[in-house]
């Protein structure tokens, strides 16, 4: 048979993206990617105004979906199917999505997918490279941070995750409280590289329970606490203090990973996959010093270890058409006319 091709829509947040992904032999080929960021609009008001994001939304799909098919070269009508994300997100943005994609599905004839967000994540390393199912996913970026193990395409079992911060947040946070540059985490990975991990050591919260929950809340108490106490003893925070608190976060946030990383994958190997494999995404995966002591875990353990591009772990209409395809060779019927806007969708 015919490769599927989709055209994928995504607009639960403040990414407008649409894009074609067309199935292959292992993973998929991403014929055009297109992703228009609203963060501009949204600076000046330190977050997503759901409104302006709507209204914005509505106003750049229909000008993303034709550039999307315009750069892969490929006509509405020669399309398989659509998928577009129908939650969770912010409401507004997601609605705006829904209808465009119905618009489309009703015009052209085209079946209608809706996709879980999360689920286009969780699948993006079968796109990539082609992992194949259960698979162990270590989703890690500013607002999410859990452990998944992907079964299918629409089963996920979630192992543990953060009580609190979201790992991202915790290196931006870190960032402002010592003076560094947004977005935190490469400003905090450049200054830790100059410094000593060993001088400072920070909490690792929840390593004494069982279980894959993770907290990171209590870290910047803990660096907000030791950074007064440098700046009291040399009137001002010195190159070499920043450098060492920037080593001593990190070295605590990469070591309760790695940890929760090791019972989780002690989890995933008792289902006894065929070809173990730990997969991370995230911005927060692009940490250097994190990712080479999971490398070393896979290693140590017997997974493969992957990480797809930073481009494909955040947010993009790929994943979103390529869960599309997963979900119609899983035999799921779309049915556009049932297809409704979920603001949650666990
Ligand atoms: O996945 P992502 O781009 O978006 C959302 O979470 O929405 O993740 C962004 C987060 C930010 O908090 C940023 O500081 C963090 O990922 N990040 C990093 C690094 N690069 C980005 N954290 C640690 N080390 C890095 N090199
Ligand atoms: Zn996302």
């Amino acid at each position: 048979a015919r490769p599927l091709t989709l055209l994928g829509i995504e607009s639960s947040c403040d990414d407008t993206a649409a894009a074609v992904v067309r199935a292959g032999a292992q993973g998929g080929e991403i014929l055009s990617s297109r992703v228009v960021s609203q963060a501009d609009l949204h600076a000046a008001f330190g977050g997503v105004v759901p409104e302006i994001a709507a209204r914005a939304h509505a106003e750049k799909l229909d000008i993303v979906v034709e550039q999307a098919l315009a750069e892969a070269g490929v006509a509405l009508g020669a399309l398989d199917a659509i998928a577009v994300t129908s939650g969770p997100g912010l409401i507004g943005g997601v609605i705006s999505g829904v209808m465009c994609a119905r618009g489309l599905a009703l015009g052209s004839g085209l079946p209608l997918v809706g996709v879980n967000h999360l689920a286009g994540h969780a699948l993006t390393p079968r796109l990539t490279d082609g992992l194949e199912f259960p698979y162990l996913m270590l989703l890690v970026s500013g607002g999410h941070c859990q452990f998944l193990i992907v079964s299918g395409p629409d089963d996920f079992t979630r192992l543990g995750g953060t009580i609190d911060d979201a790992p991202g947040e915790a290196f931006d946070k870190t960032a402002r409280l010592l003076g560094l540059p947004q977005p935190g985490g490469p400003a905090v990975e450049a200054e830790a590289a100059q410094g000593d991990g060993t001088r400072f050591r920070f909490p690792r919260p929840l390593l004494d329970r069982p279980g894959c929950d993770m907290s990171f809340s209590g870290l910047k108490t803990a660096l907000l606490r030791a950074r007064d106490a440098c700046m009291a003893e040399a009137g001002g925070l010195r190159r070499q203090d920043r450098a060492d608190l920037c080593a001593g976060f990190q070295d605590a946030v990469a070591a309760v990973l790695a940890e929760k990383s090791r019972r989780a994958i002690t989890a995933y190997l008792a289902l006894a996959p065929a070809a173990p494999a730990l997969a991370v995404a995230g911005g927060v995966a692009a940490n250097g010093p994190i990712r080479a002591r999971l490398q070393a875990l896979c290693d140590e353990t017997g997974l493969t270890f992957t990480a797809p591009p930073l481009r494909l772990c955040t947010d993009n209409a790929a994943m979103i058409a390529w869960a599309g395809i997963e979900t119609l060779r899983a035999g799921v019927d779309p049915t556009p006319e049932q297809l409704v806007a979920r603001p949650r969708w666990p």
